[in-house]
């Protein structure tokens, strides 16, 4: 798997990017490449592919289509495609891209070299790329990098990604980076104060834990904070086979926060970074917490658990309150944590809320430099009496499930209070189909565009 960009040798074909329909570029290619585009019917289409043999046989340059505007609006990092179809050997872009177009570009073309080969090997796409002049391909090689982390902490499944692997996963990754992991499980999470990370992981064998790292020690604080549910059963709440089936990706929200960590450490931005992660099994067993149950969160608000398959907002809320207790500058959680997000958005769009505008508005402007994209849903407070049970300070499931996401981001908003800027993601964290840069399967969803963001947010 190459997500890095190829030495500049002597041995470099040409790749000349063409626009759909542009026949002035055509014209202007050798007078051979010319005609064998034409006899070809290269047209440019997005993700399009002609190899221009010279005299000899060998390639004398390759084309690629960059589509329409129109293509490319419907299909994100289209043109990473051609990668795969070229031949083998070095390749250098030519173009006339904008800096930003340019930077999709060429991180499509790394993504694109992803694959998931842990059970079985994966054919690779031979073909290498020089790194584009003007590009900070250093940065664009570190984003990907910690977008491949995500996607195989997600795609392993539960059996080698549970609590416990999840935790070694974190302790390599601050190993490699200097950052410290501290880590509460089992019994010790309640004596720790964690009454509801232990109350949904005490049913699975493999015990739950809140896994706590820091890094950098100068400069403004952020603080992560991922969903670890490693495998959603709905425990009592049991979930139908049909939507049981993916949920070993229901630590989507650490895996994605960890890939962004691993981002700003590697990118060493001047932060000072915490990230937690609740890290469970919502499973079933004599012991599982039940419908019905009242259980008294680290913040001291009573919780009534109508479902026990909304555990990630329980998980995340002992998290979220510890999180809250040194008051960072902004705090970031990020879940796969409703079904009505999906219903929503669907699987591509990353729906975040914010309590600051300007947070929201740096993220827009990331999400596009970085082709990430999301979009912003209120934390809406004329719906905080749905989640007010009555018998408890809180409901963990609003019956009726009107605006299931909205009422799940206020149910976490209730355990940061004194933190001055919080914003949360409710992600999907899976790719349902094949697509240029972005292969079925566990994908990160809006890290990048936060990567973008923080500088701004952060005033790095
Ligand atoms: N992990 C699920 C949410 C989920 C489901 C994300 C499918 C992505 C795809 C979460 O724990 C859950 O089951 N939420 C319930 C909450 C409900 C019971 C209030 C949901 O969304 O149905
Ligand atoms: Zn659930
Ligand atoms: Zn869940």
């Amino acid at each position: 798997m190459t997500l890095t960009f190829a030495p500049d040798t002597d041995d470099v074909f040409p790749l000349i990017l063409i626009e759909k329909g542009d026949d002035a570029a055509i014209d202007l290619l050798p007078d051979h490449a010319a005609a064998w585009a034409t006899a070809n019917g290269f047209k440019g289409a997005l993700g399009e592919v002609l190899v221009v043999p010279g005299q000899d046989g060998t390639i004398a340059m390759a084309l690629a289509g960059n589509g329409d505007q129109a293509a490319r609006a419907r299909k994100r990092f289209g043109f990473a495609a051609a990668r795969t179809k070229l031949p083998s050997g070095t390749y250098r872009l030519e173009h006339n891209l904008s800096p930003k177009d340019l930077e999709e570009t060429a991180l499509g073309w790394l993504l694109e070299g992803y694959r998931f080969d842990r059970y079985a090997s994966q054919s690779t796409p031979q073909a290498q790329l020089v790194a584009p002049e003007g590009l900070d391909a250093q940065r664009l090689e570190a984003i990907a990098a910690g977008e491949a982390l995500t996607r195989d902490l997600i795609n392993t499944p539960t059996e080698d990604m549970g609590p416990d692997h999840l935790e070694d996963a974190i302790r390599t990754l601050a190993d490699g980076h200097g950052a410290s992991v501290d880590v509460v499980k089992d019994e010790a999470l309640l004596d720790a104060n964690f009454p509801m990370i232990h109350a949904v992981g005490r049913a699975a064998s493999r015990a739950p834990r809140l896994i706590d790292l820091r890094w950098g020690s100068a400069g403004p604080t952020l603080t992560l904070v991922g969903k670890g549910v490693c495998f959603d059963t709905g425990g009592l709440n049991l979930k139908p086979g049909a939507s049981m089936g993916l949920m070993k990706k229901d630590m989507g929200g650490a895996a994605t926060v960890l890939g962004l960590a691993q981002m700003i450490m590697a990118l060493d931005l001047p932060l000072r970074l915490r990230v937690l992660i609740p890290a469970v099994e919502n499973a079933v067993a004599g012991n599982a917490f039940r419908p019905g149950d009242i259980l008294t969160s680290r913040k001291g608000l009573t919780v009534e658990v109508n479902n026990t398959d909304a555990e990630g907002r329980l998980v995340l809320a002992d998290a979220l309150a510890l999180a809250d207790e040194e008051t960072p500058d902004l705090m970031i959680s990020m879940a796969t944590l409703t079904g009505a997000a999906r219903v929503a958005v669907g699987p591509d769009l990353s729906p975040f809320y914010a309590t600051a505008d300007g947070d929201a508005d740096a993220l827009r402007k990331g999400a596009r430099q970085a082709a990430d994209p999301v979009w912003e849903l209120p934390f809406w407070a004329p719906y905080e009496a749905m989640i007010e049970p009555g018998i408890a300070d809180l409901d963990n499931a609003p019956k009726g499930g009107f605006a299931g996401s909205i009422t799940a981001a206020l149910f976490l908003k209730r355990f940061v209070t004194d933190t001055p800027r919080y914003v949360h993601f409710d992600i999907y964290g899976w790719n349902p189909t094949a697509a240029p840069a972005r292969p079925k399967g566990g994908v990160g969803m809006g890290a990048r565009a936060l990567l973008e963001a923080l500088p701004e947010m952060l005033d790095l």
